[in-house]
């Protein structure tokens, strides 16, 4: 059993949330998609230099957290990255800009089958896609379907860069990590938004406890756990652990 390290992070060699947020700052100087992004995180409002303009409502992740996420797709070095959940598009945002930044061909796939109530985060699919073009894919599928055909339809291993934002249902997540895992190399990284929420914590303590083959890091970014995959999966077919599950019931105001 693994007992979590409150510096994974920097055992990883990820710089402190000081630094990855100036790098983030920079990426905003330097890329447009990055720019809105980063406004729209901190004002709640998103809009482009052609007048595309919307509000983000409640769906604001931690600007620490798109600073990570910037980071880990700047290093991710696979073509393939895959995100579950579009929303208004702010994470996917930041992850483009960052990998269009890195200067290597990319694919980065968002599955969400549904889009917000009202349509919202239309204008911002239609700002990357301009941004973008084919190197943005929004597929309109259940990601735990949409990463499974992936996972059978793709070489083994070919992605090091997943975010998880889909679902919160634990079943749902527990999916979005079971087919992730499937198309993730070793040496990549899983990042889950709404980690404080029990469903999240659930899966964390899971991988915690049952799978030596990832190192987690949990809640050192404000309400994000990251899971990085350091070996093959070599538990026998009758593996568990129990795990400790939280008991938190009203879930949506522990944030
Ligand atoms: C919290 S939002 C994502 C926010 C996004 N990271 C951002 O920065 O704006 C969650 C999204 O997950 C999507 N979703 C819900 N169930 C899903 C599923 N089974 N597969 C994929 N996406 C799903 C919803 O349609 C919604 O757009």
């Amino acid at each position: 059993m693994k007992l979590f390290s409150k510096r994974m992070l920097s055992r990883w060699g990820i710089p402190s949330s000081a630094k990855l947020l100036k790098q983030l700052h920079q990426l905003a100087h330097s890329h447009e998609a990055a720019g809105c992004a980063v406004n729209a995180l901190q004002t709640g409002e998103f809009s482009d230099q052609s007048g595309r303009h919307e509000s983000l409502g409640i769906v604001r992740v931690p600007l620490e957290q798109a600073a990570l996420l910037a980071y880990l797709a700047n290093h991710c070095d696979s073509d393939l990255s895959i995100e579950v959940g579009f929303g208004m598009g702010m994470t996917a945002a930041v992850i483009l800009a960052s990998r269009a930044q890195a200067g290597r061909m990319f694919d980065h796939r968002i599955l969400d089958p549904f889009g917000l109530p009202g349509n919202a985060g239309n204008q911002v699919q239609d700002f990357l896609t301009d941004q973008f073009g084919t190197s943005f894919r929004r597929v309109r599928k259940h990601s735990q379907f949409a990463m499974a055909e992936m996972a059978a339809t793709t070489p083994p291993s070919s992605s090091s860069f997943i975010h998880i934002d889909g679902d919160h249902r634990f079943d749902s997540v527990f999916t979005d990590f079971f087919m992730a895992d499937r198309i993730l190399k070793v040496g990549g990284f899983i990042v889950v938004d709404d980690a404080k929420f029990p469903a999240i914590d659930t899966l964390t303590q899971f991988i915690t406890h049952n799978r030596c083959d990832y190192e987690v890091s949990r809640l050192e970014i404000p309400n994000t756990a990251v899971y990085r995959k350091v070996s093959k999966d070599q538990r026998s077919w009758d593996h568990f652990t129990p795990f400790p599950v939280p008991q938190t019931q009203n879930w949506t105001s522990v944030v």
